[in-house]
């Protein structure tokens, strides 16, 4: 596959084939991934895979910290209270898109609407679970380096025949993490990806979202 096809084919997966991944492939899929770049080199991402019966405590301990209303709480600050209008437009289409995809009203089905944020937590069947960290003590400029070593493994994986599905949800639950999963204090959580094998019949899967064009967010100079 090449590079435009694979930008072109990716998209949030949000349902599994039940087929097992091994960890010997996800080591094959992370020994592309770690060639992505970064500041001065520094390669500041850390991954914590997640699979099997630890995938299962920890989905269980989040879904109930999810239903019991257990204050979010990430390791970093997430949101604005000063997000400009345009910005808020598209998220709020987003989330329009999703539940009009999804058959929900989220003023009216709120048992649908707890399925459909449970199911980030349950890493949407998928068989594996990617927590991607960062040390607290970096600068916000680590961030990029995230962002783009978690754009490589979801660039990557398409090749393996994986899919993926990028969520910073789970990270509001970074207490739970860390507690789980035995992770450092310095450690930050950055995000989460839902690693699996596409279940591409599914209805959640025919969902695909609308970009802007380029005129729109670009200028010139010439
Ligand atoms: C940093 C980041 C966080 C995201 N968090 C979530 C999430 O928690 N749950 C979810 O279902 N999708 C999440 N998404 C997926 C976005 O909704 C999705 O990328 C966007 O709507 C564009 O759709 P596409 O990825 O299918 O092209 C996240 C994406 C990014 C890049």
């Amino acid at each position: 596959m090449n590079v435009a096809d694979a930008v072109k084919e990716r998209f949030s997966v949000r349902a599994y084939l039940d087929k097992p991944l091994s960890k010997d492939t996800i080591y094959k899929l992370l020994d592309i991934v770690r060639l992505a770049p970064s500041g001065h080199n520094t390669q500041p991402w850390e991954v914590a895979v997640v699979m099997g019966q630890t995938k299962k405590r920890l989905t269980e301990k989040l879904t109930e910290a999810v239903k019991s209303r257990v204050e979010r709480k990430y390791d970093y600050t997430y949101g604005s209270k000063d997000v400009p209008d345009f910005i808020k437009a598209r998220r709020n289409a987003c989330n329009v898109k999703v539940f009009e995809h999804k058959k929900i009203d989220p003023k009216v089905d709120k048992d649908k609407l707890q399925e459909h944020i449970l199911e980030n937590f349950r890493f949407f069947d998928a068989p594996a679970a990617l927590i991607l960290m960062r040390d607290k003590r970096l600068g916000e400029e680590a961030f990029v380096d995230i962002g783009i070593f978690a754009q490589t493994l979801m660039l990557t994986a398409l090749e393996f025949g994986l899919a993926t599905c990028p969520q910073t949800s789970v990270a509001a639950y970074a207490p739970i993490i860390h507690e789980q999963l035995n992770i450092p204090d310095e450690k930050m959580i950055v995000m989460t990806l839902s690693l699996g094998y596409p279940d591409m019949d599914s209805y959640i899967n025919k969902l695909r979202m609308d970009r802007e064009r380029v005129e729109d967010f670009t200028v010139f100079y010439e």
